[in-house]
């Protein structure tokens, strides 16, 4: 059986169909429901999770300005680890939990069943134990695609430690500012990090930020490769020896719903990464949920979700949402390319992956290098695929449908943020038809309304279009900045009023399917990844040659958006191809790779008001090579400059 394709709307097959958790009028009464009586709803639906002490209060929500506050479940208690792995242990202690898949493929991948996971967590948790690591502390972790970070991950749950992952392509800089934000008492970081056959040296990065932090800051070290490392004799910790002498029992910590779980950072419009925080309760509940009934995950099923722990989608559906279903769980420490174009395939078909969910820049990467790389390997084990990050072009859709897919996979285009905790839009593959292209409808509990950006007049009409924010609070949301609350209000809930504001864009057909059109701020998502504009220019004016700088992203081919700087220089320095790779390598080492500027160009002048402010939607105009339609530039103090920049703009594709 295959997709049933109308006009590009694809129905999954009556099979798939007669199988899945949810069917169409599954999806309406149970919408229905959610939005009509959420306290109602969501007390039946946090069920799915084992409470120590049952809550009483559901929901307690309030998105007014100035007395933002969300809470959920407030008065229950929980453990989130004894909710992922011990309740699992009697009846499916010898399944695999996790399957590890190394960088090379010449490594055999690692089976770690529910009972080997309940010792190594019981045992890293000790260790920060004996570090001293109580409730309310935060571990900071700084690691490889390895078993270990689940662990850490985990470990700290069990213990009510809050921990707040640093993806591995971070810079020093940034992660000493990581590690300072949130008042780590513990990092957590291996020898080094292999991706794509190259070594990224993690501990030497973490002796750098850690000569930018507090004394007392201990660093537990998982031995990985092998390599080299330089050691600090009572501050480092071999996390291999002590794990082994540990005890592998470790009573799990009772906290409250709204005790905090983690802190991710990420990139924001303004100023440096926001701390955002979620807490225990709502979050497993929405991140189990979401993973049950998005990825229609049934027990037995291998799922497979290629992104890293470093990133929100990692915590949601690589660790917390399929280990709290109980569910086989892939950690993939490589990339899409490595050894070949291949890998993801071969991955798949080795340990039989039911349900496949990546990012739109890897199909579009995977595309380039030829169907032939997906037909050598046998897919038949898939049964549905997913996609998130960024929106996903038709014809990547379409790639992903006939070669990945063979045309009887569902593809949910799952839209959500760091923020949101899991799935905002989504297809729920028995119950929405899919269009390509389309995050389709909201998940149970989830009220979207488009606004007019200028008047923020909600519109009605099914048919609309504008920015796209949520009406009322939904258990995965976050709670807030760590450590600045009225960061919070001001960054999600000032511009329009009464709203959570995403900050995307947004259209809604005459058939109420939503389509994200992108980032309506300065935001830009470069691979999947969020970066703050502001972010990079201010690594770049803090280079010495620097005078002034301003980022804005362009359309890509692969990555979505690329990274698009124009810099004005000091006044005594000449521009060259050289200072130009310095750039790029300096905004590497203050940023992190994710943060390279594909494109600098030197601008003598960058257009602005005659009250000094940069007209960014220019700037952009000419990056995306599209000059022609300006608009208006009579208010610039000085239009020349766009003349300037229009004949030595970067981007002529
Ligand atoms: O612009 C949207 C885009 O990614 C942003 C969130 O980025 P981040 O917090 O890093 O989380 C990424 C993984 C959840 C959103 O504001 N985005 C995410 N998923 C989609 C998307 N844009 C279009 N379609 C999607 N499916």
């Amino acid at each position: 059986m295959s997709n049933v394709a109308q006009a590009d709307i694809y129905t999954a097959p009556e099979d798939f169909v007669a199988k899945a958790h949810i069917d169409a009028a599954g999806y309406a009464s149970m919408y229905e429901a959610s939005v009509a009586d959420p306290a109602a709803y969501w007390a039946e639906q946090a069920q799915r999770v084992d409470w120590i002490k049952p809550f009483t209060k559901v929901k307690d929500a309030s998105f007014e300005l100035g007395n933002v506050s969300i809470k959920w479940f407030e008065d229950g208690t929980l453990n989130v680890a004894a909710n992922c792995v011990d309740r699992h242990l009697e009846i499916r202690g010898d399944q695999t939990a996790i399957i590890w898949e190394p960088d090379s493929p010449d490594t055999p991948a690692k089976h770690i069943t529910y009972r080997v996971l309940h010792e190594n967590v019981c045992r890293m948790a000790n260790v920060l134990k004996a570090q001293g690591v109580t409730k309310g502390d935060r571990v900071v972790l700084y690691l490889p695609m390895i078993p270990e970070a689940a662990y850490a991950m985990l470990a700290c749950a069990r213990l009510g430690a809050i921990h707040s992952i640093v993806f591995a392509g971070f810079s020093p800089d940034a992660l000493a500012d990581r590690i300072n934000g949130c008042g780590a008492k513990v990092v957590i970081t291996s020898d080094e990090a292999p991706r794509g056959g190259r070594k990224t040296a993690l501990k030497s990065n973490t002796d750098q930020a850690l000569n930018h932090c507090d004394d007392h800051v201990k660093c537990l070290v998982v031995k990985h490769t092998g390599g080299q490392t330089t050691w600090v004799a009572g501050r480092d910790i071999d996390l291999n020896a002590e794990m082994a002498n540990a005890g592998t029992d470790c009573p799990a910590v009772e906290v409250g719903a709204e005790d905090p779980l983690f802190i991710l950072y990420t990139s924001g419009s303004t100023g440096k990464p926001k701390g955002v925080v979620h807490t225990s309760g709502g979050y497993l509940v929405y991140a189990a949920m979401t993973h049950l009934y998005t990825f229609d995950y049934h027990d037995g099923d291998v799922f497979w979700c290629t992104a890293d722990v470093g990133w929100v989608t990692g915590h949601s559906y690589i660790i917390y949402g399929p280990l709290a279903n109980g569910a086989t769980t892939v950690m993939f420490e490589g990339v899409p390319t490595y050894p070949d174009a291949g890998r993801f395939w071969e991955v798949c078909a080795k340990h039989k992956v039911n349900q496949f969910y990546t990012a739109p820049t890897a199909i579009r990467a995977l595309m380039g290098k030829g169907a032939e790389w997906v037909e050598k390997h046998d897919l038949s084990s898939l049964r549905l695929l997913g996609s998130v990050g960024e929106p996903i072009n038709p014809e990547a859709w379409n790639w992903y449908n006939e070669h990945v897919g063979k045309g009887r996979c569902p593809i949910v285009d799952t839209f959500w943020q760091t923020e949101t905790g899991g799935h905002l839009i989504t297809p729920l593959p028995g119950a929405i038809p899919q269009k390509p292209g389309s995050a389709t409808k909201p998940f149970f509990g989830v009220t979207p309304v488009i606004l007019d950006p200028n008047t923020a007049e909600v519109q009605s009409e099914t048919k609309a279009e504008g920015v796209l924010c949520i009406k009322d609070s939904w258990p995965g949301q976050m709670r807030t900045l760590w450590g600045d609350h009225e960061r919070f209000e001001e960054a999600y809930f000032t511009q329009y009023p009464g709203y959570y504001f995403t900050g995307d864009g947004c259209r809604r057909d005459d058939d109420g399917y939503y389509w994200i059109t992108g980032r309506v701020d300065d935001v830009i998502n470069v691979s999947g990844h969020r970066m703050g504009t502001a972010e990079v220019e201010s690594a770049l004016v803090a280079h010495a040659r620097v005078a002034e700088a301003a980022v804005v992203g362009y359309p890509h081919d692969i990555k979505g958006q690329g990274i698009y700087a124009y810099v004005t220089l000091m006044n005594d320095t000449q521009p060259s191809e050289e200072l130009r790779k310095e750039l790029v390598k300096w905004v590497r080492s203050e940023i992190g790779p994710i943060a390279s500027p594909d494109l600098i160009q030197w601008a003598p002048g960058l257009p602005k008001t005659r009250s000094g402010k940069i007209m960014r939607r220019i700037l952009r105009k000419i990056a995306e090579n599209d000059y022609a339609a300006l608009g208006d530039t009579s208010t610039l103090a000085d239009p020349s400059v766009v003349d300037d920049l229009i004949e030595n703009r970067m981007n002529r594709a």
